[in-house]
């Protein structure tokens, strides 16, 4: 006699399997949906959205709902950033919330391949460009022999205005860590960075352990039950068509799950995400969409509350350059206690 609740999982695990094949395609999006990289969507009080991207010293966008029509706004650090890193250093992969009146914004400052990057924050009461004030770093310690992460791919977590605001950030190197900061937002707590994710398989076309990066942390109560998910982006982020990753090897969105906000984080399998190369497949490439990431999750007022999960990819038909990557979304559902895309 099989066990009965192991029988349930194979059965769920099956259907959500076979979901796979049936991604929807990305939600509609209008106005201006491309030169997206690594977005952070959020939306102000008065309604309107922002949606704050890599490019441009951080581009930010406006638009009166998710789907659009987004018009582009200006660049949030005009004058880049505080940090000195590097000469010719880019300023990337921005992560938006609110608190209290103010908006906080943090970013990585880094160039392709260094490792000596850092993390900055910039506060603004409205999210417009040119009202946003650069603080500079928040001072997270650099990496040790033991700690080998790299400074970029900030994500901020908050459960209630008096917990600890959890920060997320990494990859590459040692994948994701976690850490806490100061109740300012502004500044490291002090707390070591602990490792939370890690894929140690080297893709047969390269000589270096697979990447996972761009993490978010999202909760939801499943059954009266309180979950952390852990969304990371996993695999080759970009490519030019003659180059791409081997299939199954490029971008796509994983998740894993914990019951504590600091974990153990596993996946649907029951497999460690840290130290088993756990992760469970969210979105990957399909159809016309290839190489989805740099995700995030918002809740969608204007629709229900529904569930968004946002994140940038590349139309096979459009082009796979810098330029080219699409801003899409596409609603997830909890149910079954891990997030599945389905169709609106
Ligand atoms: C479209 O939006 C992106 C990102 O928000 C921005 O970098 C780009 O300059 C915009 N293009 C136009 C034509 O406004
Ligand atoms: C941002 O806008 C608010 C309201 O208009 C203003 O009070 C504040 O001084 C501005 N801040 C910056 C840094 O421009
Ligand atoms: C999570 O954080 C709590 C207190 O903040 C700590 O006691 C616990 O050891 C941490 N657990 C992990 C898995 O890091
Ligand atoms: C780990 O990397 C391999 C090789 O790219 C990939 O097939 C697998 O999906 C990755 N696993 C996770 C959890 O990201
Ligand atoms: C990709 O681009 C083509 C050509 O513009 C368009 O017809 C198609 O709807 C797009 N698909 C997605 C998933 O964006």
């Amino acid at each position: 006699m099989p066990n009965p609740s192991l029988f349930a999982g194979l059965i769920s695990l099956v259907a959500i399997a076979r979901r796979a094949e049936l991604w929807p395609n990305p939600e509609p999006c209008l106005g201006n949906c491309t030169y997206i990289h690594d977005p952070s969507v959020i939306q102000r009080s008065d309604g309107t959205w922002f949606r704050i991207s890599t490019n441009g010293n951080i581009a930010i966008a406006t638009a009166p709902a998710l789907v659009g029509p987004w018009e582009y706004k200006g660049a949030m650090l005009p004058q880049g950033s505080k940090i000195d890193v590097v000469n010719e250093q880019e300023i990337w992969a921005p992560d938006v919330f609110f608190n209290d009146g103010l908006f906080y914004a943090y970013y990585s400052v880094s160039q392709i391949g260094l490792q000596t990057s850092d993390i900055g924050v910039a506060t603004s009461e409205t999210a417009e460009p040119g009202n946003w004030t650069d603080h500079g770093s928040v001072g997270l310690p650099t990496k040790t022999d033991k700690s080998n992460y790299n400074r970029i791919d900030p994500n901020f977590f908050i459960e209630c205005p008096t917990c600890d605001p959890y920060f997320q950030f990494g990859s590459a190197w040692n994948d994701i860590y976690q850490t806490t900061l100061k109740k300012d937002f502004l500044s490291w707590s002090g707390s070591a960075p602990v490792q939370k994710a890690y894929n140690s398989t080297l893709p047969p076309s390269q000589d270096y352990a697979s990447i996972t990066e761009g993490s978010f942390m999202f909760w939801w109560n499943i059954d009266g039950k309180k979950y952390y998910y852990l969304f990371f982006s996993s695999g080759t982020c970009c490519a030019s068509k003659d180059a791409l990753a081997a299939p199954g090897d490029e971008y796509k969105i994983m998740v894993c799950r914990s019951e504590s906000v600091n974990g153990t984080f596993v996946d649907m399998e029951g497999k460690d995400c840290l130290t088993e190369n756990g992760g469970t497949l969210v979105l990957g490439s399909h159809g016309d969409v290839y190489a989805p990431g740099g995700q995030g999750v918002v809740v969608d007022p204007d629709n229900k509350g529904k569930i968004a999960l946002y994140y940038h990819y590349v139309n096979k038909t459009i082009g796979y350059e810098y330029e080219d990557f699409q801003f899409g979304y596409n609603y997830i559902d909890f149910a079954s206690g891990w997030p599945i895309v389905v169709a609106s």
